[in-house]
C-alpha cells in the first residue's frame, strides 16, 4: 500500500545531497516567508507543458532543454537571459524546420541553483571547506566564511527566478520570439562558424514561407503561435526545504503542484529507491524528470515509475538518459525495452553532457564535442533499434561565447579553455557549439522519420 503523501512526507525517507544549515531556526524563518510568496508559475502552465509533452511520448514532437548547470548570482543580466534564450529558439527553429516536428522548449532557468556534489569538501593548496553547492546555498569563493551554508539566499534565488522567469514570459510572448525576427537572432560570434550559414540560409527559407504564407491571409496578427511561442521552466528539485516552501494546492483541481518551476527533476544521485525526493516530487502534479544512469536497472526503473505515476499518465515522465558515449548502447537499451514492454508512456531524452565529464591536460574539467556527439548518436541508434521515439535533448549551454567545452567546428582547444571558462559548475556549450549541434540533431531526427515511414510502408 502506498503511503499517504504530504509536502512534508519526505522528511521520513533518506535525503542525500541536502546542505546542513547552521542555524534550524534561521531556515525555518526563510521557508515560511517563501512559503506566502506568490507562485512562481500556476499549475495550469505546468499541466499544458504535460499536455505538450504527451505528444512527445506519442512520438509526435522533440523536447529541447537546456540552460546553465548553475545558475549564479554574479551572471545575473538581462543580456545573459537573453542570449540563452535566443540561441534555444534559434535551434528550435532549426529543429522545427528540418523535422516538421513540433519543439516543446523548457530552459534550464529561472531556478537551478542548487548542485549535487561529487565530495562534501574541496581541498585547494592543503587546504580542506566544504565544498561550494550552488548559489542558492553557499559562495563560490574559496573562503570558511563563503561556505557556509545561508538560508538568506534562497530569498534571493526566488527573486531572480521571478525576474528571470518574467523576462523569459516577455520574451516569448512580447514580439521577440516572433518568426519574422529569426533573421535578427543570430549572433554576431556565430559569425565564425560554418552553421552561421546554415543558420541564415534556413532563416531565409522560413521568411519564404512566412512571405507565401501571408499572401495566403496567414500572418501572426491571424495566428498567434507565429508571433510568440511557448516557453517553459525547469531545475532539479534538488533543495527539499525550498521545494516543499513552493508548494500550493491548485484552487481548480485540488492537487498539489511544486509553483518554482513547471518541469522538475530528480538528478541521478537523489534517484535511489527510498529517497526523499522521489517521495517529495511523487506527491506534485508537474511534469517530471528522471535521470537514469549507469547504475540503474530496468526492475528498479519500473518500480520508481510505478510510484512516480501510477495511473500512466502521458507526458508526466521524462527519463533523461545519461550513460557516456561509451556505455548508451549497452545501457540504455535494457532500459527503453523494460519501460516499452510494461507500457509506460514516457518522453525519451538524452543527456550527452553528464556521462562526459573529463579533466583536460590543462586541468579544466571539460566535455569533447564528439563524446558529446556519439552520445547523442548512441542514443538515436537504441532507439532506431528497439522502434522507440528519441523523444529529446538535455543540454547544459549558454548563450554566451564561452570556452568550456573542447571541440567543434569553431573548434576549441585545451590551450583555450582558459581564454573564458566562467561556469559555476559544469562546462557548458556555447553559442555556436550548440547551434551546431541542432543541426546534427535535426538530421538525425529526419533519419528517424524516415525509418518510420518506411516501416509502416
Ligand atoms: C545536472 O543535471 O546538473 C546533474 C547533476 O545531472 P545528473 O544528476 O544526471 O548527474
Ligand atoms: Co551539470
Amino acid at each position: 500500500m502506498t503511503r499517504t503523501w504530504t509536502p512534508e512526507s519526505w522528511k521520513a525517507q533518506e535525503a542525500r545531497h541536502l546542505p546542513s544549515y547552521p542555524d534550524a531556526a534561521a531556515l525555518a524563518k526563510v521557508t515560511d516567508t517563501l512559503t506566502s510568496f506568490p507562485p512562481l508559475v500556476f499549475a495550469g502552465e505546468a499541466r499544458a507543458l504535460k499536455a505538450d509533452l504527451a505528444d512527445v511520448a506519442a512520438g509526435k514532437g522533440f523536447l529541447l532543454q537546456g540552460g546553465d548547470c548553475a545558475e549564479s548570482f554574479a551572471e545575473f543580466h538581462p543580456n545573459n537571459i537573453r542570449d540563452t534564450f535566443r540561441v534555444l529558439l534559434q535551434m528550435a527553429v532549426v529543429l522545427t524546420f528540418a523535422s516538421k516536428q513540433p519543439v516543446v522548449k523548457v530552459g534550464r532557468m529561472a531556478g537551478q541553483f542548487a548542485k549535487p556534489r561529487s565530495s562534501a569538501v574541496e581541498v585547494q593548496g592543503g587546504v580542506e571547506l566544504p565544498s561550494y553547492l550552488g548559489d542558492n546555498i553557499n559562495g563560490i569563493e574559496f573562503t570558511p566564511e563563503a561556505r557556509i551554508p545561508d538560508p538568506q539566499r534562497l530569498l534571493q534565488g526566488y527573486s531572480q527566478s521571478a525576474a528571470t522567469l518574467n523576462l523569459l514570459r516577455a520574451f516569448a510572448n512580447g514580439g521577440y520570439a516572433n518568426l519574422r525576427q529569426v533573421h535578427q537572432w543570430t549572433l554576431d560570434f556565430m559569425g565564425r562558424s560554418p552553421w552561421a550559414d546554415r543558420f541564415a540560409q534556413t532563416a531565409d527559407r522560413i521568411g519564404e514561407a512566412l512571405d507565401f504564407m501571408e499572401a495566403c491571409g496567414i500572418d501572426p496578427q491571424t495566428v498567434p503561435q507565429l508571433k510568440g511561442t511557448s516557453f517553459f521552466t525547469s531545475h532539479e528539485a534538488l533543495h527539499l526545504p525550498y521545494e516543499q516552501a513552493m508548494t500550493r494546492q491548485d484552487s481548480l483541481t485540488g492537487e498539489w503542484y511544486d509553483t518554482s518551476a513547471h518541469m522538475l527533476w530528480i538528478g541521478d544521485r537523489t534517484r535511489f529507491e527510498g529517497s526523499a525526493h522521489v517521495e517529495y516530487l511523487r506527491g506534485v502534479g508537474n511534469p517530471l524528470g528522471f535521470k537514469c544512469g549507469p547504475s540503474l536497472s530496468p526492475d528498479e526503473l519500473l518500480r520508481q515509475l510505478d510510484l512516480l505515476n501510477p495511473g500512466r499518465e502521458a507526458g508526466r515522465i521524462t527519463l533523461i538518459s545519461r550513460f557516456g558515449d561509451d556505455k548508451v548502447e549497452a545501457g540504455l537499451a535494457p532500459l527503453v525495452r523494460a519501460v516499452k514492454r510494461e507500457g509506460h508512456p514516457v518522453v525519451w531524452s538524452c543527456d550527452p553532457m553528464h556521462g562526459n565529464v573529463i579533466k583536460a591536460e590543462s586541468g579544466y574539467k571539460t566535455r569533447p564535442f564528439d563524446r558529446i556527439l556519439r552520445e547523442v548518436r548512441g542514443f538515436f541508434a537504441v532507439h532506431r533499434a528497439e522502434g522507440t521515439h528519441a523523444g529529446g535533448i538535455h543540454i547544459e549551454m549558454t548563450g554566451q561565447d564561452v570556452t568550456e567545452c573542447v571541440g567543434g567546428a569553431v573548434a576549441i582547444s585545451d590551450a583555450a579553455l582558459a581564454d573564458r571558462y566562467h561556469t559555476h559548475c559544469d562546462p557548458r556549450l556555447n553559442a555556436a557549439q550548440s547551434i551546431e549541434l541542432a543541426f546534427l540533431l535535426a538530421d538525425m531526427l529526419n533519419a528517424e522519420a524516415v525509418d518510420r515511414a518506411q516501416r509502416a510502408a
